[in-house]
């Protein structure tokens, strides 16, 4: 490696100056006082190649992969884990010490420890959840359900051939279901997923109605600006236990950050009050 001896990592994406991984990964960097940056490397498409490429000669280590690269960079890798083979996207990138890139993907990781973090737990014989979205986000989610062992996975989607594409992809107990069938798909869920963007700051609110939901199910939003989203508020109201979407994004940076720095760093509340605050 040619830089220095800071370790480097960073950000590939387009544009990138509202992601929040620059913080998580700064923040960490100091808990450990480890000698390392985190650093913005926004890249235009045209550009992905040229960027990728020379990770290694500029004394990289790794970086992580955001919109509108995630799918398109898994080409330029040498080796693909399972998971990034699994969802055709990759997050996180590891330099190799001879130069070759690995690419991972961390969501579903991320998911799975923060409904672990929050202490949810399966709890009939043939546990059911019902997922919002059929985008590459809900991709994650339904694969890290499947993992879980759900005995059924009911996807609610605006768009049937998306929702139909995701089913056939991941294969297994998936039922799709059109958006105005969503009461059918939630009465009996466990969980409830909002993996659409509907809800986040400067998006579309998310119009769907709950309360087929039984009130012992829990509700998980993977929007995380705001924290508490409408649909989070409302199954509070109601009784459901609620999970943020802000754990999923801190839970899938350790592993990078772990293969980058050597260090596997802590979620916690100092991290996530961090992370909330505005500059
Ligand atoms: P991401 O990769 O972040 O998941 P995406 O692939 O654009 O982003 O997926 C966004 C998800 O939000 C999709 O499930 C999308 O539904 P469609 O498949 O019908 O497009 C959903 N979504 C976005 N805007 C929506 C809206 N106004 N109403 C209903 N669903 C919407």
């Amino acid at each position: 490696m040619k830089n220095g001896t800071k370790r480097l990592a960073g950000i590939i994406g387009w544009p990138i100056s509202h992601s929040l991984s620059p913080k998580i990964h700064k923040f960490w960097l100091k808990t450990h006082k480890i000698e390392g940056e985190y650093l913005p490397l926004e890249t235009d498409p045209e550009h992905l190649e040229y960027t990728l490429e020379t990770l290694f000669e500029r004394g990289f280590r790794g970086a992580n992969v955001t919109l509108p690269h995630k799918e398109e960079a898994m080409k330029f890798m040498k080796f693909v884990s399972p998971q990034a083979e699994k969802l055709g996207a990759i997050n996180t990138i590891i330099v190799h010490e001879n130069g070759d890139l690995e690419g991972r993907n961390t969501d579903m990781y991320g998911f799975t420890e923060n409904l672990k973090a929050a202490s949810f737990a399966l709890k009939s014989d043939e546990p059911i959840v019902a997922v919002l979205g059929a985008g590459g986000a809900a991709r994650a989610v339904v694969a890290a359900l499947q993992e879980m062992n759900f005995y059924e996975i009911r996807i609610i989607n605006r768009t049937m051939d998306k929702a139909r594409r995701l089913a056939e992809d991941l294969g297994g107990n998936i039922n799709i279901f059109e958006w105005n069938e969503s009461e059918k798909a939630m009465a009996g869920a466990e969980l409830l997923v909002n993996a659409t963007s509907l809800g986040m700051e400067g998006q579309p609110p998310l119009d769907i109605e709950i309360d087929a939901l039984s009130d012992k199910a829990w509700v998980a939003d993977i929007v995380y600006a705001p924290l508490q989203t409408e649909l989070l508020k409302r199954a509070a109201k109601r009784g459901n236990k609620t999970i943020d979407g802000l754990g999923m994004l801190l839970h899938q940076a350790r592993p990078a950050f772990k293969a980058w720095f050597g260090v596997d760093p802590e979620v916690n509340e100092k991290l996530r009050k961090f992370v909330l605050e505005k500059e």
